[in-house]
């Protein structure tokens, strides 16, 4: 097949979503692929007490999410605690793989709405989920925040690991926000879309905050195997590997394309929450 049909769109439904989630029937090259990115994964977190690694890629519809909620499954399947929370905070999905309310997430706690931490358990065993929230006028400056430090340290107490899904990184600030905070990144490169220098300029933009990437995941590999849910592969990011010396300011025209919703749906009051940890799935 010479084109393929651009996918826009983040699924819309759960049923949509449900179909790319990792399960014990996926085919044995895609759980393969899995389980071999998680060994990286958990080779790079040794020694520390709670691994913190944000899932994210250079530009929109790349397989960010797919990839967190995937990896989280599998991460989760080694009897691990594992914390998923949904961190695009300005196109937020993850809550539609498990259908999960979108209510007193990340947001409202960064915010300062909520001092409860509404995390929410899932239909796999050992994945707990912490939903975006409302969406706030302000992301980059909430991932920035103190409050965010607090809740990395707090949920750190209760589990193993924790997996960011976030924006991409040539649009938004928010996920090279992140840097100093977390233990490294996951890159997701699009199999036949990305450019190299899009990652270049991607992985440039990390390193500058001194963040740390620890390995690239191949999504959306044609193959035999596993025909709906494309193929993955990961490979280990090579320092200086990338051509170097694109100017910042270079995407910023795709910057308005990102459907940022800023200040369309700014939070509420509401301070009281839900006594939450609703599973809808
Ligand atoms: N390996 C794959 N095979 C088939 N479809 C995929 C694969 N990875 C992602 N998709 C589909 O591509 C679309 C975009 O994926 P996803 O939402 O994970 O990307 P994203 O990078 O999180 O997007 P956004 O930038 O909008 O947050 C979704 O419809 C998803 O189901
Ligand atoms: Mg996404």
């Amino acid at each position: 097949m010479l084109f393929r049909k651009p996918r826009l769109t983040a699924p819309q439904t759960q049923a949509a979503a449900k179909q790319r989630m990792l399960s014990p029937s996926s085919p044995f090259a895609i759980r393969e692929a899995y389980n071999s990115i998680r060994a990286k994964l958990l080779f790079t977190g040794r020694g520390e007490k709670c691994p913190v690694f944000a899932i994210t890629s250079a530009m929109m519809h790349d397989g960010k999410t797919t990839n967190a909620v995937n990896l989280s499954i599998s991460i989760a399947s080694t009897s691990k605690k594992v914390l998923l929370i949904d961190g695009d905070m300005r196109k937020p999905t993850v809550h539609r793989y498990f259908g999960l309310e979108n209510k007193n997430g990340l947001s409202e706690i960064l915010a300062g709405l909520t001092n409860e931490v509404k995390i929410r358990k899932t239909e796999v065993e050992n994945l707990h989920v912490l939903t975006s929230g409302q969406i706030p006028p302000n992301p980059a400056e909430l991932f920035g925040s103190k409050q965010m430090d607090n809740l990395l340290a707090y949920v750190k107490d209760f589990f193993d690991y924790v997996i960011i899904d976030t924006p991409p990184v040539n649009l938004v600030t928010d996920a090279a926000i992140l840097a100093e905070k977390i233990t490294g990144y996951v890159f997701v490169v699009q199999s036949g879309k990305n450019h190299y220098y899009e990652l270049s300029y991607a992985l440039e933009t990390v390193q500058q905050m001194n963040g740390n990437v620890v390995g690239i995941v191949l999504n959306d590999v044609t193959g035999k195997a596993g025909s709906h849910y494309g193929g993955y592969r990961s490979t280990y990011y090579k320092r200086g590997y990338y051509r170097r010396g694109y100017g910042r300011g270079y995407y910023s025209s795709y910057y308005s394309g990102y459907e940022v919703k800023e200040s369309t749906e700014s939070l509420t009051g509401d301070k009281t929450g839900d006594s939450g940890g609703t599973n809808q799935a």
